[in-house]
């Protein structure tokens, strides 16, 4: 369901919504005895419910369960598979350097078991989603090697009707976070010369706990930060911490030209101000001199 736009920009054509780095264990424990996984995961989703069928995929870029435990992905699916039926949104498994491969395919995917690469190419409405394994098994470094790099090389030998996004838990951009370097992801050589000239409009990353932007080869790179627990940026440098809050999800939009990313906070908060749908549809019904002096023109203060 799409909704007037009022300004200049047409409204978008494919919406995602990211979540990332859940760390589910066992039982919903809560991680490091402190965080609540379960309830942030739970939030997200009563979040997501709100935005309703605007949202074409729910793309969940890694770190599903914390130590590959069967039955946290079993909880992971339990709330976000009948989400994204109610929601008609397509569901996009991500590989992280948490997960385990068998488990991811047995519990998430209800494949068989296997310890090949879980590379998966979705089509949303014409959008082509890539879910780019990065993994390296056994440690948590990333890594694209010639086998999944010839992959990727076949999979954009033909461009989609509107373009590809990548979705992969070790985004290939630089991190300021002491020891997070150590964990960056390898093969970014050929990777780029992969995706240079290639119909990839966005890669999608997690792994990070914190949201963050760049670019790599030209092409804009999202990073959405997680609902376990955040990374502090504000750490006295040479730290490496992580607190229980600033969860947040990313949203992506993409229009027939461009793309906006936004990072929506995890939480419940108090409203400070609040226009309803009632005043909007108000809006939209006057003639666009009228709206703008309507909504746009200061007024006096009472
Ligand atoms: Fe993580
Ligand atoms: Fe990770």
């Amino acid at each position: 369901m799409r909704y007037p736009q009022l300004g200049r920009y047409p409204a978008a054509r494919h919406i995602i919504a990211q979540v990332s780095d859940t760390h589910l264990l066992h039982g919903g424990a809560p991680l490091g005895g402190a965080a609540d996984t379960v309830g942030a995961l739970a939030q997200f989703c009563d979040q997501l419910e709100r935005l309703g069928d605007s949202i074409d995929a729910i793309v969940v870029t890694g770190d599903v369960a914390d130590l590959g435990e069967p039955d946290a992905y079993r909880l992971a699916r339990e709330a976000l598979e009948p989400l994204a039926e109610r929601v008609a949104a397509q569901l996009v498994w991500v590989m992280g350097n948490h997960d385990e491969r068998a488990a991811f395919r047995t519990e998430l995917l209800l494949e068989p078991a296997a310890e090949s690469p879980v590379h998966r190419i979705v089509d949303v409405d014409g959008l082509r989603v890539i879910a780019l394994d990065s993994t390296v098994p056994g440690y948590h470094h990333g890594e694209l090697d010639e086998s999944s790099l010839d992959w990727l090389d076949a999979a954009l030998a033909e461009p989609a009707e509107h373009g590809t996004v990548i979705a992969m838990h070790h985004a290939p951009i630089a991190t300021p976070l002491a020891l997070m370097d150590v964990l960056e992801l390898r093969g970014q050589e050929r990777f780029a010369e992969v995706v240079r000239g290639s119909d990839v409009r966005l890669i999608l990353g997690g792994h990070l706990h914190y949201s963050t932007n760049g670019s790599f080869a030209g092409i804009p790179v999202s990073v959405a930060g997680a609902t376990a627990y955040t990374m502090d940026l504000s750490a006295p440098p040479r730290a490496l911490v992580g607190i229980d809050g600033g969860r947040s999800f990313s949203l992506v939009h993409l229009f027939d030209e461009g793309l906006v990313t936004s990072v929506v906070p995890v939480g419940r908060f108090p409203a400070v101000t609040s226009f309803g749908e009632e005043y909007l549809a108000e809006l939209e019904a006057l003639p666009a001199d009228e709206r703008l002096d309507r909504f746009s023109r200061k007024r006096p203060a009472q």
